[in-house]
């Protein structure tokens, strides 16, 4: 068997056709940043930016998940960003369960890859596929849940903060409960040499 590499996970991604998704998108999305963090963002899939770019997490709502990491102190090259798909869904549709789940083959070369200590899954759609088919977020957000030495935490999509900025409540006490557990595993210090987080950044 060949050895996994990220050159080989770049090239699996890029020649993928396991499902519709890849017809008519402009480009392919793998993820990107650090590709040894401690900590892992899972997202749904590529929105219009990101299908334009090829880079994940760069729109609105991309924008906004950077100004949540500065607030707990964390600058966003540190992390590793990714979506459960690589192509973007018509009209931002959410993936289908078969469309994720072709998918998922390049989503756990990519964690093997990272060998992330802590997860967090942004939205339903990547804590359905993930964690917990029947996972409700609203109920469900903010609670740790380890695997095999990983933990992982559902939070609110930041496409949803920005549709209903209520839920940025709930969010701030999530990225509090995620510098909580980055420092109860002593990665928050050691690894990001982290400033006191600020509230107000993650509000505006
Ligand atoms: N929404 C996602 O789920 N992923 C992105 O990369 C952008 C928007």
């Amino acid at each position: 068997m060949a050895e996994i590499t990220w050159e080989l996970f770049q090239s699996q991604v890029e020649a993928c056709a396991q499902c519709g998704l890849c017809r008519g998108i402009r480009h392919k999305v793998p993820g990107q940043g650090d590709p040894h963090a401690p900590l892992m963002f899972i997202g749904e899939g590529p929105g219009q930016v990101e299908d334009e770019q090829g880079l994940a997490f760069v729109g609105p709502a991309g924008q906004l998940l950077t100004r949540m990491l500065a607030a707990i102190g964390l600058p966003r090259e540190r992390v590793y960003i990714c979506n459960v798909v690589k192509c973007r869904p018509p009209q931002n549709r959410v993936p289908t369960p078969e469309e994720a789940q072709a998918c998922l083959i390049h989503l756990r070369t990519q964690t093997y890859l990272v060998r992330p200590r802590v997860i967090v899954l942004l939205g339903s759609t990547a804590a359905r596929n993930l964690l917990d088919p029947e996972i409700r977020i609203t109920r469900q957000r903010g609670q740790w849940t380890e695997r095999k030495g990983v933990w992982m935490m559902p939070t609110y999509h930041p496409s949803a903060l920005l549709r209903d900025p209520e839920k940025k409540r709930d969010a701030w006490t999530d990225m509090q409960r995620l510098r909580d557990k980055l420092i109860e595993l002593g990665l928050y210090g050691d690894l990001y040499g982290a400033e006191a987080p600020d509230q107000k950044s993650i509000s505006t």
